[in-house]
């Protein structure tokens, strides 16, 4: 147990820097609840900071980073009349052609955070969004599992070649970083305990990449894990079945990008993006975020959900208490949650994004409403 917990936070762009500075109020409230000091190091970065200083962020923040015994990430990616601000052509990875990526993508990679965690959970109360309207469309129990997406390769190496007429991505899967996640998968449906299944979702019948992603699911479910089901899904396929029957599912792991595009979709789900939270986690070293973007267009109003945020504040808590052996930690996390839940289950006060713009409260009275009863819990 610690007296001390180093937090980097890195805001970023637009609404990432909002909502994580709701987020960090209610950190400071949970520290004061359970007795724990969060030392918290705020680091600029992203495309903003790119187009005033040509780096993405200060010289040292990956070294912060690693240094830390957690990172908080807003979101990166700016915009200036409306166009993405782009890197200069050619700079090597970890900085991709968007400016302001690397804090994510590099220390997803150079950190060696192997499994992007996307609880898919719908709480009571929450409306779906759909075509424009507020709607229950799928039922609380229904929606309840957990996407585990392989956080390292796939087709975010960062490399594009150019070849006669065009680009192109390779697509790699290794065995090693194929095997790491998919044990990470097992033992998380194991720990869930409820219904002791993990699916592997790929575009095996035609990409050969994804092919090698399953064969080595299933060695290592078979070979390490004869107590729990294998269960299999071509990604074009879960799409549907995901929306049709998501109480199909406990835990599900994919390939980079179709983890990429199947949590967006999980995300409808639990009532839209504001509610959407995730985890990048190593054996080392773990970085939590929204899984929302920057949306530049929302940026600077005080009107996006801080929800996600705070969920993976939460998250954080969980798997910082795990790590250090510390139980003030997950008490902190279920107030976190509990406050949320409480907020939704209330319906108000709500963001735009889960009851219109009519009846919208500000970003900043939902983060303040969710501190207040952290605060008397
Ligand atoms: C995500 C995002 C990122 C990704 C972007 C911001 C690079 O969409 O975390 O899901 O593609 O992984
Ligand atoms: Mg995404």
């Amino acid at each position: 147990m610690r007296d001390n917990y180093h937090i980097v936070a890195l805001p970023g762009d637009g609404i990432g820097c909002e909502v994580t500075a709701q987020a960090l109020a209610v950190l400071e409230e949970i520290g004061r609840r359970v007795d724990v000091r969060f030392a918290v190091e705020e680091i600029p970065c992203g495309g903003h900071y790119y187009l005033k200083h040509g780096q993405e962020w200060p010289l040292g923040s990956y070294e912060r980073c690693e240094a830390a015994d957690a990172i908080f990430l807003g979101a990166v990616g700016h915009e200036v009349d409306g166009r993405p601000v782009m890197t200069e052509p050619g700079r090597p990875y970890p900085e991709p052609q968007l400016a302001g990526y690397a804090p994510v993508i590099g220390n997803r990679k150079r950190l060696v955070l192997y499994a992007n965690l996307r609880p898919i959970k719908l709480y009571p109360g929450v409306r779906h969004r759909i075509s424009g309207a507020f709607q229950q469309v799928w039922e609380p129990d229904a929606v309840d599992y957990v996407i585990v997406r392989e956080n390292t390769e796939d087709a975010y190496t960062g490399e594009t070649q150019t070849i006669p007429g065009g680009r192109m991505t390779p697509i790699v899967i290794t065995r090693e970083a194929t095997q790491r996640v998919v044990r990470f998968a097992f033992r998380l449906a194991r720990k869930r305990g409820k219904l002791g299944k993990v699916t592997c979702v790929d575009k095996s019948n035609i990409v050969g990449a994804h092919r090698f992603f399953r064969e080595v699911f299933t060695e290592v479910g078979r070979d390490e894990f004869p107590d729990m089901q294998l269960d299999y899904a071509y990604f074009d396929a879960f799409c549907q079945w995901q929306m049709r029957n998501p109480e199909w599912y406990d835990v599900v792991v994919a390939p980079n990008l179709v983890g990429d595009v199947i949590s967006d979709n999980g995300a409808t789900q639990q009532g839209g993006l504001g509610l959407a939270a995730g985890a990048n986690l190593g054996d080392e070293h773990g970085m939590f975020e929204p899984i929302h973007g920057s949306a530049p267009r929302h940026a600077g109003k005080d009107r996006v959900n801080p929800m996600a945020a705070i969920l993976a504040l939460k998250m954080m808590l969980e798997w910082l208490g795990e790590r250090f052996s510390d139980e003030r930690l997950p008490r902190g996390a279920s107030l976190v949650e509990d406050a949320v839940a409480t907020v939704l289950h209330e319906g108000r006060p709500l963001t735009y994004d889960l009851i219109g713009e009519e009846r919208a409260a500000p970003c900043s009275a939902v983060g303040e409403r969710i501190r207040q009863l952290v605060s008397v819990a």
